[in-house]
C-alpha cells in the first residue's frame, strides 16, 4: 500500500486523517511546522510526524500526500510535492488565483502523477445521488440553478489567516465559493460560463462588538488580528446556453436559525430539484398526468455527510492504484479559480464581466 502523508495538522488536515482511515488508507505521516499539532493530530493513527515538507517528500514510504495548509501555501506545496514524483490531493481553492494554479497544472504536465482538487462537495451521498438522477434526464434541459451555503457564526479563525488576504486571497468567496460553484456546475454538466457578476460585503469582522463569538471553524478571534476580507458575497453567472446560476454565501449573518439550509436547487423543462448538501434525501419536482407530483429520494443507509471524506480518500486512492484520474481534476480546479477570479474583477469593478480575464 502506498503511503499517505497529510501536509498541515489543523481543522481539515484532520477530517482528512479520518477520511483516508474510513476509506482504509490511514495516513502515515503527518507533517506541520507545529509539531506539538501534529503529534497530537497523528496520535489517534499511529502515524509519524515531521516539522518540513521537505523532510516528508524526501521520504519513500510516502507516495501520496494531503495539501491541507493556508491557501497561499497551496501552489508552492503542490508543485513541491509534483515535482518531489507524489500524487496529491490538493484541498480548495486549488490557490489564490488563476495564474497560480495554471503553474499547479504546468508542474503536473511535466510528471505522470495524480492531481485531484478538494472539492470533497461532490462526495456528499446528496450530491452524489442528485448527478445519478440527473444525468438519466430526469431534470430535462436545467435553465437555471441556486447554491447557498449562509452561514450565522461561521467566520473561520477571525484575526488570522482566513481573514487576511496575503494569505488567503479572499474571503467567504474564495472559501466557500469553490465548493458551491463547482458543486452546481458539476450537476449541470459544466456549461460554459459567460458572463459574471458578484457583489461581497464586510460587516462581522470589526468592529468586533458586531459578531459575537459562540462557536466556528478553526478556533475563537483574535480581535486585534487583521480582517480585509469580505464575510458575505453573492454572485449571477450567465452561462452561453442562456442557464442562470445564483450563488450566496456568508461567513457570518443575522439569519434566524433553520430558515435556509445550505443547499442546492436546479430548475430544468421536465423537473426541479432541491437538496440540502449534509442532507439524508433530494427532492424532485414535476407534473403527473397534471398533477402536482413531488418525490423524495433517500440517500444509501449510513452514508451521511461525515462520508463524502471517505469518498474523496476512496477516489483518490483508485485513481493512485490504477494510474486513471477519477476526481475533480487540475483542470476543472482551474475552471473554478477563472470564475472566482471574475467574481473578483466584478465586485471590483462594480459591474458585471466576462467569465474569462
Ligand atoms: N474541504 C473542505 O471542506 C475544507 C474545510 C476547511 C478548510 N479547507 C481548506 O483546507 C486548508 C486548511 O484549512 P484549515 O481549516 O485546516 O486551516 P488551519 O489553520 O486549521 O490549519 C492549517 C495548518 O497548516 C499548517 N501549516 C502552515 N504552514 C505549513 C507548512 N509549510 N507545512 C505544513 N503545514 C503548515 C499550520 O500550522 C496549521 O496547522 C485551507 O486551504 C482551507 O481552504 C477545506
Amino acid at each position: 500500500m502506498s503511503g499517505l502523508g497529510i501536509i498541515g495538522a489543523g481543522g481539515i488536515g484532520q477530517v482528512h486523517a479520518q477520511g483516508a482511515a474510513d476509506a482504509g488508507c490511514p495516513v502515515a505521516v503527518f507533517c506541520d511546522p507545529d509539531l506539538d499539532k501534529a503529534k497530537a493530530a497523528a496520535a489517534p493513527w499511529d502515524a509519524k510526524v515531521v516539522g518540513s515538507t521537505a523532510e516528508l517528500l524526501a521520504r519513500e514510504d510516502i507516495t501520496r500526500v494531503v495539501v491541507a495548509v493556508p491557501n497561499a501555501l497551496h501552489m508552492p506545496l503542490a508543485i513541491d510535492a509534483l515535482e518531489a514524483g507524489k500524487d496529491v490531493l490538493l484541498e480548495k481553492p486549488m490557490a489564490l488565483n488563476s495564474g497560480q494554479c495554471q503553474q499547479v497544472l504546468d508542474a503536473h504536465a511535466k510528471t505522470n502523477a495524480i492531481l485531484q482538487v478538494g472539492f470533497v462537495c461532490r462526495f456528499a451521498a446528496t450530491s452524489e445521488l442528485a448527478k445519478r438522477v440527473i444525468d438519466k434526464g430526469t431534470l430535462g434541459d436545467i435553465y437555471a440553478a441556486k447554491a447557498i451555503m449562509l452561514r450565522r457564526r461561521g467566520i473561520p479563525g477571525l484575526g488570522r489567516w482566513f481573514t487576511t488576504k496575503a494569505d488567503s486571497g479572499g474571503g467567504v468567496l474564495i472559501d466557500l465559493g469553490p465548493h458551491l460553484t463547482d458543486l452546481v456546475l458539476h450537476l449541470m454538466g459544466r456549461p460554459q460560463v459567460a458572463r459574471v457578476s458578484a457583489a461581497g460585503s464586510s460587516n462581522f469582522g470589526k468592529p468586533p462588538e458586531a459578531y459575537k463569538f459562540t462557536n466556528m471553524w478553526a478556533g475563537p478571534p483574535d480581535v486585534s488580528g487583521a480582517f480585509d476580507v469580505e464575510d458575505g458575497a453573492s454572485a449571477m453567472l450567465r452561462c452561453a446556453n442562456g442557464a442562470t446560476v445564483t450563488l450566496e454565501a456568508s461567513w457570518a449573518s443575522h439569519l434566524p436559525d433553520g430558515t435556509l439550509s445550505d443547499g442546492v436547487t436546479l430548475f430544468g423543462t421536465k423537473a426541479a430539484m432541491h437538496f440540502d448538501i449534509w442532507g439524508d434525501h433530494v427532492l424532485v419536482g414535476n407534473e403527473v398526468g397534471g398533477e402536482m407530483a413531488d418525490c423524495k429520494l433517500p440517500i444509501p443507509e449510513g452514508e451521511g455527510w461525515g462520508t463524502a471524506f471517505k469518498r474523496e480518500h476512496e477516489c483518490f486512492a483508485a485513481s493512485c492504484a490504477d494510474r486513471t484520474a477519477k476526481g475533480p481534476s487540475g483542470a476543472e480546479g482551474l475552471g473554478i479559480q477563472q470564475l472566482l477570479d471574475a467574481m473578483y474583477r466584478s465586485i471590483d469593478a462594480n459591474a458585471e464581466v466576462d467569465a474569462s480575464s
